[in-house]
């Protein structure tokens, strides 16, 4: 019988996360019936929305979350021992699966490139910067867009993607670091929100016509005052609202509907698992930018599944430098 390991709620998920939040158990594995893989973690993600899909979730619940695994146990000939896959059992070391829900590393994964991008830039955060960029905010070349957590595993694509594609590109980040890094990924103009004394004025005089899509990382008041930079026709791509993920009280903010009103603005959230049918064209497409130079990728990997907490509570600090993976 194998023996996995397996992070759980410790304590409801309530506010700002410490250490009590979580719990790290054994648990013993079944033997296999026929159809079924017994797979092993070789990375594993965290991610932001994380922290509100667990919400509401009782102690002792395993927390969610996709991996790339390779199966170590096969009695299913469509997947033999050695293969890797992405599935999403939680944070586990080990899982039984009996292929449903899951996929193989696609046969035309470029072999120069790590697999922990099947969860980043060639997984879930990549596509989503790829689905909010073409299928959300229609970006057309000449046009001026901003993005909010433009270091991030997301930002950071979905701003390289719109300077490709000829878009004018401008964005945000929260420490002088990260705005460097964002630079060399070519963005436009790129400011450091905690550092600079009036993001407005700021924001006015990098985009004094306006912009025409904002993508939306971090929600919040930030946001709200985005809002009344949109240009007619603007459209505001709310892809994530991480400065609003471990409020507690409801916030007031000052109403935005005159703006949207008469500058025939558009406002579209999204969630990429709604679009899985973009899946095959995002992941080709970052893939075919990535490998000719064009699309740059960091990820900041943590040793240690002991060390999944730390690395989750780290992306609500900003301490993560691109995208948050867990290697074995
Ligand atoms: N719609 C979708 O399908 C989808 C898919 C993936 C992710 N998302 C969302 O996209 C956003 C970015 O995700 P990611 O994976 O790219 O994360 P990430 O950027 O790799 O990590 C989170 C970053 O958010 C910033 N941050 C943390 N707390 C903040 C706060 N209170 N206010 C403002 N910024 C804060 C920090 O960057 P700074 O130091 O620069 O502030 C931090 O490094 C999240 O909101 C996430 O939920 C949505």
């Amino acid at each position: 019988m194998v023996q996995g390991k397996r992070w759980v709620i410790g304590k409801p998920f309530e506010g700002s996360l410490t250490d009590a939040n979580f719990h790290l158990e054994e648990f013993s594995l079944p033997n296999l019936n026929d159809g079924e893989i017994l797979v092993e973690a070789v990375y594993l993600t965290v991610d932001p929305y994380m922290r509100m899909a667990m919400i509401s979730r009782p102690a002792g619940d395993t927390i969610a979350g996709e991996q790339v695994a390779k199966v170590v146990e096969s009695k299913n000939a469509e997947y033999p021992v050695g293969t890797h896959i992405v599935t999403s059992p939680g944070w586990v070391t080990h899982s039984i699966s009996n292929g449903e829900g899951i996929s193989k590393i696609d046969p035309n994964y470029p072999k120069d490139l790590p697999l922990s991008l099947a969860l980043g830039t060639l997984g879930m955060t990549g596509r989503s910067a790829y689905i909010g960029m073409t299928e959300i905010g229609q970006i057309k070349a000449g046009e001026t867009v901003f993005v909010s957590g433009a270091a991030g595993a997301v930002g950071s694509v979905a701003g390289q993607m719109a300077k490709i594609m000829g878009c004018r590109v401008l964005g945000s980040a929260g420490s002088d670091e990260k705005v460097a890094y964002v630079k060399e990924l070519g963005f436009d103009e790129v400011f450091n929100y905690n550092k600079v004394k009036d993001i407005d004025a700021t924001i006015k005089g990098l985009a004094p016509n306006g912009i025409d899509v904002y993508f939306d990382n971090v929600g919040g008041d930030f946001s709200m005052m985005m809002i009344k930079h949109m240009r007619i026709y603007g459209r505001v791509v709310v892809c994530g609202a991480i400065s609003e993920y471990n409020l507690t009280d409801p916030q007031k903010y000052p109403s935005i509907f005159c703006h949207l009103l008469f500058n025939s603005i558009k406002v579209h959230g999204f969630t990429n698992f709604h679009y899985t049918q973009l899946y095959p064209k995002a992941i080709a497409q970052l893939s075919e930018w990535i490998q000719k130079g064009q699309l740059k990728y960091r990820e900041d990997v943590t040793e240690g599944f002991q060390n999944m907490p730390k690395a989750f509570m780290a992306l609500f600090l900003g301490a993560n430098k691109g995208k948050a993976i867990i290697k074995m």
